[in-house]
């Protein structure tokens, strides 16, 4: 698996506990986040995650802001891009599940560090389950066009 991570100013600091975690994991990915303190703006940090995911270079992305909202109002505008605004266990083991969402957004502001942690290593390790919920995947897919 090849993940693909980005996150703003506000989401700076998760961005690089999650980068650890991923090393832990053994898992490959590739940091689209800002390499300097300077104030950025969160759809240019989130669109090359979106794309390279959309595209099929990533399988996976990750991205953080302060709320993690709009990170995830960005994404969802990339057409292949199932973004899903998690910060709960349960709701990153639901989302993979029933929406097969590819692209994860959280916000720094919102959960610490250890909670973050586990829904990432949750939704990375939780299969899609298919059947009656990739009718309704594909009924999305259909309102892209
Ligand atoms: C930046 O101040 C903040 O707006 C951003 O990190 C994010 O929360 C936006 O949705």
């Amino acid at each position: 698996m090849k993940v693909a991570i980005s996150s703003d100013l506000g989401g700076n600091n998760l961005r690089k506990e999650i980068m650890a975690l991923l090393d832990e994991l053994n898992i490959k990915y590739e940091d689209f986040g800002p390499k300097t303190d300077d104030s950025v703006d969160y759809p240019d940090y989130a669109l090359p995650v979106a794309e390279g995911v959309a595209s099929g270079k990533f399988d996976r992305g990750i991205l953080i802001c302060g709320t993690g909202i709009g990170m995830s109002i960005t994404a969802n505008k990339v057409k292949g891009v199932r973004c899903a605004l998690v910060h709960d266990v349960f709701s990153a083991k639901a989302t993979r599940c029933h929406n097969d969402s590819n692209v994860l957004a959280m916000g720094e502001r919102v959960i610490g560090p250890g909670l973050a942690r586990e829904i990432v290593t949750t939704w990375l390790n939780t299969d899609f389950e298919g059947g009656r919920h990739e009718r309704r995947v594909n009924k999305i897919t259909e309102l892209e066009g």
